[in-house]
């Protein structure tokens, strides 16, 4: 399941479902922003829902709207119970590094059944901690680790050979993509997901010199059709 889409855009998420190689879609508060959500909470529910149904059964990550402690939970348990393919983006800790964050991701997955998505990670230590409490995903966000100076690959290849000799189940997914090449060089480096923005996408998909040569048989196969 290599590849998810980093939008909260209908338009982009049913392009590239109908390709049929989508296998999930991630979103977060700055990307529902971004892409056109009004309404408030209802807004966001409204939009959540909308995605689920089009990508269904395909998972889906809308992340908690607060870093309180019983509201993180009861938002994430209502966000889960919208949908059935509904897992919630809880961030590692707070906004000042406050340390619940970990103990309600352990109580969602475990006592609520609430499938979590553990974001806004930006070391394999920090995606260990939440794997080992039990996180569904693991999510690090690769293009800040590299503009912070380090290789996310280095982090990726590390977190994946501990996921394994541990045999812990979390699936790492790495966001924050900034160039085609991330996709492919982040898959290879050991990462379960890729979550990619839609232009990225394109770029993987559309060659210069393949529409070169797409245009070369086009003119070709003209010539053909009029040689008696
Ligand atoms: C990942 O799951 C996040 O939604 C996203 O990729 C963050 O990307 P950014 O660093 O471009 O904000």
């Amino acid at each position: 399941m290599p590849i998810f889409l980093d939008t909260g855009r209908i338009d982009e998420i049913k392009t590239y479902h109908r390709m049929g190689f989508l296998r999930g879609v991630t979103t977060n508060p700055t990307i529902m922003l971004g892409s056109g959500v009004t309404g408030g909470m209802p807004g966001i529910i409204q939009r959540t829902v909308e995605i689920a149904r089009l990508i269904d059964p395909l998972p889906l990550s809308v992340e908690v709207t607060t870093n309180d402690r019983a509201g993180m939970i009861e938002e994430a348990r209502m966000l889960a119970g919208l949908a059935s393919n509904i897992n919630v983006k809880i961030t590692i800790h707070g906004p000042k590094g406050e340390m619940e964050n970990l103990e309600v991701i352990h109580e969602l997955e475990t006592v609520h059944n609430v499938r979590i998505n553990v974001t806004a990670m930006m070391s394999a230590q920090q995606c260990l901690l939440a794997a080992l409490a039990g996180a569904t995903y693991v999510s690090l966000f690769g293009g800040r680790v590299n503009n912070m100076g380090y290789n996310a690959c280095d982090e990726i290849t590390k977190l994946r050979k501990l996921l394994d000799a541990l045999k812990l189940e979390s699936k790492i997914i790495i966001g924050s993509t900034r160039e085609v090449l991330n996709i492919i060089e982040w898959l290879s480096a050991g990462a379960h997901i890729v979550t990619c923005t839609p232009g990225l996408i394109k770029g993987m998909i559309v060659h210069p010199y393949s529409k070169e040569t797409v245009q070369m048989f086009l003119d070709d196969a003209e010539k053909l059709k009029t040689m008696l």
